[in-house]
């Protein structure tokens, strides 16, 4: 019997000192990285009394065995045979009921942290979000904006809609602890309340191809005052870039324009864009013309045609074969330099 007082005390000791090993190195009470969403609240407590079980089944076989080990160990000069036993039906119900009991136990608490991580908010915010290889997009289809830094209101629950461009990825911000697969072919949803402002990033955790370790966006959670400021400040940019000198603007980047047309009267290696439309220019052959549209369209088209006066003949511009569309967009652009 005092054998058993012993090995018993023996387990409640290893237990506490494996918990509070485990709980030093972040694994159990005090976790990293930080929880910053309300899901994660449930299932840090899930993993909370996985760990408190965890290191008592350690104990319960550790303790006995060792303590067997030193305490029944063969005495000098005992060479007799151990006593023989066969079954013990009291210790095999134990055996069997104890852990079942401990299984049930942990199917329901995993049930309910599930349906608390799941719980769906009807006032919750949508943002699309795409993968592909490498990197990540948010869309907020209320406001038209569409950004690479995933930027969320504290306090209030967010769906994302993720899809795939390409192959499996699987959106994960350990803070946030819940993670999700996006799969090529169909939306999957992802569910999150973040509670702890604070800059975050949101990785891949699905091996997507040679720069899966690279596909890194920046999430932030913000007050709902900082986040409704970015939003306005998004959508404004978002706004400009659907004009068509917003989308000029962007055309003149995509094509280099900007390289050596400025567009604040600085000289660079072609005429600044500032005050061009409907000035008049005069050209190498010391003729003037208006720069209207018809103008502005052949420069971009034959930029031998007409040379600036003071500027290389021929031309160091090479012909861009823009659409019309495209055209019309960077001359709106132009225009509005003045
Ligand atoms: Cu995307 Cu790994």
């Amino acid at each position: 019997m005092t054998h058993f007082v012993i090995v018993g005390i023996l387990v409640i000791v290893m237990t506490v000192l494996t918990y509070i090993g485990l709980d030093a190195a972040g694994l159990a009470k005090q976790m990293h990285p930080v929880a910053a969403s309300a899901q994660a609240i449930p299932i840090d407590q899930l993993w909370h009394w996985e760990v408190i079980v965890i290191a008592f089944l350690f104990s319960v076989i550790m303790a006995p065995m060792l303590y067997s080990l030193v305490v029944f160990r063969q005495k000098k000069g005992e060479l007799l045979d151990g006593e023989h036993m066969e079954g013990n039906t009291n210790l095999e119900i134990a055996w069997t009921v104890v852990p079942l009991m401990i299984v049930v136990v942990f199917a329901y608490l995993g049930a309910y942290s599930l349906g608390e991580v799941r719980r769906v908010d009807p006032e919750a915010l949508v943002i699309n979000v795409r993968a592909q290889q490498f990197t990540w997009s948010f869309e907020y289809p209320e406001y038209g904006i569409i950004s690479t830094e995933l930027y969320l209101p504290v306090g209030k629950q967010v769906i994302l809609k993720m899809e795939s461009a390409d192959v499996i990825h699987s959106f994960w911000v350990p803070e946030f602890r819940v993670k999700q697969d996006v799969v090529p072919g169909r939306i999957t949803e992802y569910r999150i309340t973040p509670t702890l402002e604070g800059d975050y990033k949101v990785r891949c955790a699905e091996l997507c191809g040679s720069s899966h370790a690279y596909m890194e966006n920046p999430v932030v959670v913000a007050s709902v005052a900082d986040y409704d400021a970015w939003i306005v400040e998004q959508a404004a940019i978002a706004e400009a870039s659907k004009t068509p000198e917003g989308q000029g603007k962007i055309l003149a980047t995509k094509y280099g324009c900007i390289g050596c047309h400025s567009a604040d009267g600085t000289a660079l290696t072609g005429p600044t864009w500032f005050g061009l439309f409907g000035s008049t220019v005069t050209l190498a052959d010391g003729s003037t013309i208006t720069a209207d549209e018809a103008f502005i369209t052949q420069s971009i088209l034959e930029p031998n045609a007409t040379i600036v006066e003071g500027f290389p003949s021929p031309s160091v511009m090479p012909p861009y074969a823009l659409t019309d569309e495209e055209i019309t967009n960077l001359i709106a652009y132009i225009q509005t330099l003045k």
